[in-house]
């Protein structure tokens, strides 16, 4: 899994990024259908020695045309909602294919997946598995059900994705899942499948996600001798990745660990990937609108610890890639194939939004000017997915890049799109 998709000449496979950007604009963010592909191919060679089934977790982008790739590829789906639910479907997923996580499932939302028929709900407390229950016997359906375990196992990743100890919202702890197996095991609108487990996101070492597997196991061993088999063990996504310099997650060593704690079983190992299939697939186009030289000091007096910056405003921002504000995620950025020589600046790479945490990078190494076209990196996960329409904004349109073909997968917002939802009041 490289850091990028784009050589040296400023393509992606076999596409030159200025030329997309003149076709459709900017903000733009761009796909490389090799790079996704190549990313299922490589965990699912990790994971070889094992019966094993990869979902791959729709929240990270859900792009129809990235699902689509992921279907051909092989994959199933791990979704959160019924919004996720139907994409997969108009996507060309069938039901089979999803399982349904998330601590929050509406009643409508587990109506419309037991209708369809989808394969496992991983319930994350003891009201939902009740209000599974109700509804399956409602419909007359038999709903298949994983209890979500939180392993109390510490991810070491940043807090707000942090997911599998006890002070996070989900799962239900292990002494709580044996009860809830067997309740779901004595009920006849209740067919108990596995097990799951997710403990963050952005893992950079093998180790929690190991310890975490052990710890399932051993409510397996409880289950099974209290007479209730499981069909398959779900580990959860939250492989890491290289935004910067920090080591990814060895898919190798952790297909291999998993192959050795689960040797004698019999059960299918089930993954959730989404980062680690699109993050590095994916780039955020931007223009450099302007750019403003640091302001020094006019007062003899004031003393300042770095020297002001000096900012690019680009006309991407905050509301198209958040994850800098928000979780002071850092992204590679570089200048695409520049056609001139311009002096390497510190550059604060900042958008248009009326915030001063509307940035995209800060201090970065650049030789830029205006009207070049930048490249933010490692931005197929977790970018367009959590963008909002913030100052008005309409968000970006996205392309897909498989050889020299270039795919519009989604177009441009327009303002009357954004304005079609809403009314003024009277006349
Ligand atoms: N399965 C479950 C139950 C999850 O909650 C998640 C992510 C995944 C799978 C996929 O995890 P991944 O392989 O992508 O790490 N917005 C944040 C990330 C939030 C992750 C939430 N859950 C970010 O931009 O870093």
């Amino acid at each position: 899994m490289s850091l990028t998709p784009i050589d040296p000449a400023g393509r992606v496979e076999d596409v030159s990024l200025h030329e997309a950007a003149e076709r459709y604009g900017t903000p733009l963010y761009v796909y490389s259908a090799a790079t996704v592909r190549q990313n299922i191919k490589e965990m699912s060679q990790a994971f070889a020695g094992l019966s094993h089934k990869i979902h791959y977790s729709v929240k990270a982008n859900s792009n129809l045309a990235i699902l689509q790739l992921c279907k051909e590829a092989g994959c199933g789906f791990d979704i959160v909602s019924g919004g996720e639910l139907v994409r997969v479907l108009r996507a060309g997923g069938t039901p089979q294919d999803i399982i349904f996580s998330g601590v929050g499932k509406t009643t409508e939302e587990i109506d419309l997946a037991l209708k369809l028929g989808i394969a496992c709900f991983n319930v994350e407390s003891d009201q939902e598995l009740h209000r599974i229950k109700q509804r399956a016997q409602m419909l007359d359906k038999v709903a298949p059900v994983s209890i979500r375990v939180n392993p109390d196992v510490d991810a070491q990743t940043h807090p707000y994705i942090s997911t599998g100890l006890r002070e996070n919202k989900f799962g239900v702890s292990p002494e709580a899942a044996e009860k809830l197996y067997a309740e779901a095991h004595a009920n006849k609108f209740l067919q108990v499948m596995g097990i799951d487990c997710h403990i963050g996101s952005q893992i950079g070492t093998a180790d929690p996600l190991v310890d975490a597997l052990y710890r399932i196991l051993e409510l397996v061993d409880r289950l099974e001798a209290a007479g209730i088999p499981l069909e398959h063990i779900d580990l959860g996504g939250g492989m890491g990745i290289t935004y910067s310099d920090e080591e990814p997650l060895d898919l190798g060593e952790y297909g291999a660990r998993v192959q050795q704690a689960m040797a004698a079983r019999s059960q299918q190992i089930f993954l959730e990937p989404g980062r680690s299939i699109v993050a590095n697939a994916g780039i955020l186009l931007t223009h450099v609108e302007y750019i403003k030289p640091g302001i020094n000091s006019v007062d003899p007096g004031a003393s300042h610890d770095a020297p002001a910056p000096n900012f690019a405003v680009v006309d991407a921002a905050m509301n198209d890639l958040i994850r800098p504000a928000l979780y002071q995620a850092w992204h590679n950025i570089t200048n695409v194939a520049p056609e001139h020589d311009e002096p390497i600046k510190m550059w604060n790479v900042v958008g248009p939004v009326c915030e001063s945490g509307d940035f995209l990078g800060k201090q970065r190494p650049l030789s830029i000017k205006q009207d070049d076209l930048l490249a933010v990196g490692s931005a197929g996960a977790y970018g367009m997915v959590q963008a909002s329409n913030y100052n008005s904004r309409p968000r970006a349109a996205e392309v897909l890049i498989d050889g020299s073909q270039m795919y519009l997968v989604r177009r441009r917002e327009s303002i009357e799109d954004l304005l079609q939802l809403e009314a003024i009041v009277g006349n």
